[in-house]
């Protein structure tokens, strides 16, 4: 119902604001002013960008001033910012004690929420608004409004997986950046990418999740007809640390402009699970990446990687290329 949808989008405008106010401007909000401040690193120019806020750790503060603002708290359970008692009795704030990241939609209308844990590790760290009538969380992006100017002028598209990792990248001058909400990507995110740019740098985390994610997204991206390189986000940081540690000017050089082709990462990757001092595995894993290149249409691109290979183990050109040539005789 359209008329029910404006007033779950109007619900969550208010808190958002409400939000950002308490973050901002209160006695309230010090605590975690101070937390995205100093533990974070966040400008006050990013907090009014991304309009971050808190949600205090009282739990009716959001539910009164719907009261007082006469919205329908049925309404305001179903866009997930209210929760009911079990027994029965009037409703409490869904999100306390929490930094809060709005999610927009395209249009830039707050449709959902993140929140961050304030603390370590007491209950789960990060918390999104479930799904409702106005958030599919597998159709949307974060910041996707907010980069879309920038993608446009940049002509590339930087995916990260967390807010923070937007919001800490626009602070280091990577204006273009967008999220996943978590690691998974679906066809429908790529297509909402594929419409502002075909050029895109996946910037996952350098575990061994955010690695396979960013493996497995990168050929939905190209699935969708986008070009993808990937950051070389060091293994125990993600990109958010790596800019903390190492600063605006390295991510832009060492992570953005050194993203690396799909193919190199993968081979990276691969190498990380053999020991390429044995023999059964060297083999192995060059047989892996001629297969590899056999499916690598441009003759000069195949010819750079049998390059690095060659040098890597020492082997001539001429035997990579012949070992090439024997295995696609076996495959037909
Ligand atoms: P991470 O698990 O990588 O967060 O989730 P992190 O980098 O350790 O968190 P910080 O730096 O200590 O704050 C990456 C992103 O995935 C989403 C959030 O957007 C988060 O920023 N996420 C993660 C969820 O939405 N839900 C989850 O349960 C976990
Ligand atoms: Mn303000
Ligand atoms: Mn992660
Ligand atoms: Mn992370
Ligand atoms: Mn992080």
């Amino acid at each position: 119902v359209p008329q029910k949808n404006h007033s779950l989008k109007e619900g969550c405008q208010l808190a958002a604001r409400f939000y950002h106010h308490l973050l901002m401007h209160t006695e309230q909000g010090r605590e975690a002013y101070n937390y995205a401040r100093s533990a974070r690193n966040v400008s006050e120019e990013a907090m009014r960008h991304f309009q971050i806020g808190f949600a205090p750790s009282e739990r009716e503060v959001l539910s009164l001033l719907f009261k007082k603002r006469e919205f329908d708290l049925s309404e305001m359970e179903e866009a997930d910012l209210v929760q009911r008692r079990e027994d029965g009795r009037g409703p409490f704030d869904r999100f306390n004690r929490r930094l809060i990241f709005p999610i927009w939609d395209m249009g830039g209308q707050p449709i959902a929420f993140g929140g961050r844990a304030l603390d370590e590790a007491p209950s789960a760290k990060y918390l999104n608004s479930r799904e409702t009538p106005i958030f599919k969380k597998n159709e949307v992006l974060y910041a996707y409004h907010l980069a879309r100017p920038a993608i446009r002028k940049r002509k590339f598209v930087v995916l990260f997986e967390g807010y923070m990792d937007v919001v800490s990248a626009w602070m280091a001058g990577v204006d273009n950046g967008v999220a996943t909400l978590g690691t998974a990507l679906t066809g429908k995110q790529a297509q909402l990418i594929r419409r502002l740019s075909d050029q895109v740098t996946i910037c996952y985390d350098g575990d061994s999740p955010g690695e396979k994610a960013a493996i497995q997204n990168a050929e939905t991206l190209e699935a969708n007809g986008c070009n993808v390189k990937i950051a070389p986000i060091p293994a125990d940081r993600d990109p958010d640390d790596y800019i903390r540690e190492q600063g605006a000017r390295a991510f832009m050089e060492n992570m953005i402009e050194g993203a690396v082709s799909v193919l190199s990462f993968k081979m990276n990757a691969y190498k990380k699970d053999k020991n390429l001092q044995r023999a059964g595995d060297r083999k192995e894993y060059i047989e892996w990446v001629l297969e590899a290149l056999a499916k690598i249409s441009s003759p000069v691109e195949r010819e750079f990687y049998l390059k690095q290979l060659s040098d890597e183990f020492s082997i001539s050109l001429e035997a990579l290329k012949q070992e090439q040539y024997r295995m696609y005789q076996r495959v037909r």
